[in-house]
């Protein structure tokens, strides 16, 4: 887990510009970061005996998360149970049942809509409370940080030479990974600025209304409990829309296959790269892997 590759973006980004560098997240054992924030997290509540040995786990999650910690449960021995969505890509679905978490869904018709985490969350306290399992919680467990903190610093050690980092962005669903990397990359790179990355369509901390989106794993409704404003320095919000169509591009022109989260954040690294110019740097993830979505909408249109 972690040691993944960053690449620099060869042909999405103008000659006129500043560079984009990418972190590889779909390098990791279940193909996203959250591998990270699960083991940080199962790890730090074993270690003070919040998290017993054998006990049952539970958590909400749209998937990513219930996949890593699917992974992460079987490999240490607790039993898991998810509350998902239909929001979720049905490879995600998949993935925590073959790691044999058992998995209730929670209807969503319509994506990720403002009542949807709250109302899974809502019945993952309950399966809590009523069997004793421990309850991640990962829109308030600090517990994942450390695991992010480490692909900040990976990706501080990884951009060669002394050009420096002027600026991350990354798509926010906890805040996680944003927080770990944004907190362990300032210690390296005093002045990067911090760019939020959240769906048009939803727009919260933009100072819009709540709605619904398909960039699935963000975009909740409201500010992430997590995430102080004093944590960023700006907010981008990307078009559903752009967000597909960088994903589609990013694949058949840099050979990157991701999600539609991953393309919400190359959208705003490139529109970053356009403002800063020439002779600056920008670094944001690939979230995920594209194989996760295959089945979906996101490669289903392609010709
Ligand atoms: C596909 C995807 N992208 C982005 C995110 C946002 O990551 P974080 O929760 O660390 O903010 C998530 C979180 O679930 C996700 O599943």
């Amino acid at each position: 887990m972690g040691g993944t590759p960053v690449v620099r973006l060869a042909r999405l980004v103008d000659a006129g510009h500043a560079e984009v560098w990418v972190k590889l997240e779909g390098a990791n054992p279940t193909g996203s970061y959250k591998d990270r924030m699960a083991l940080s997290i199962i790890e730090a509540a074993a270690a003070d005996g919040r998290l017993r040995p054998g006990q049952a786990v539970v958590e909400a999650s749209v998937g990513s998360t219930g996949s890593a910690l699917a992974f992460v449960c079987a490999a240490t021995g607790h039993p898991l149970r998810v509350v998902s969505s239909g929001a979720a890509a049905v490879e995600k679905i998949r993935t925590m049942r073959a790691f044999g978490a058992e998995v209730e869904l929670v209807p969503s018709p319509y994506g990720m809509t403002p009542d949807l985490v709250p109302a899974m969350t809502r019945r993952a306290a309950e399966i809590a409370a009523e069997t004793g399992a421990y309850l991640v919680d990962q829109f308030h467990n600090t517990d994942m940080l450390p695991g992010y903190h480490r692909l900040g610093a990976e990706l501080a050690a990884q951009l060669p030479g002394p050009a420096g980092l002027d600026a991350f962005c990354s798509y926010v669903g906890t805040a996680g990974c944003f927080l770990g990397a944004t907190r362990a990359l300032r210690a390296a790179y005093p002045g990067l600025r911090r760019v939020v990355v959240e769906p048009a369509e939803s727009a919260v901390l933009s100072g819009g209304p709540a709605g619904s989106h398909q960039i699935e794993g963000g975009g909740i409704g409201a500010r992430p409990p997590l995430l102080a404003p004093a944590d960023h320095d700006e907010v981008l919000a990307v078009a559903e829309a752009d967000a597909f169509a960088m994903a589609r591009r990013a694949a058949r022109e840099e050979g990157l296959l991701c999600g539609p989260s991953t393309g919400a954040n190359l959208v705003a690294a490139i529109r970053l790269a356009a403002r800063l110019g020439p002779g600056h740097r920008v670094a944001t993830v690939q979230v995920d892997s594209g194989l996760k979505y295959l089945a979906g909408p996101l490669f289903a249109a392609s010709p």
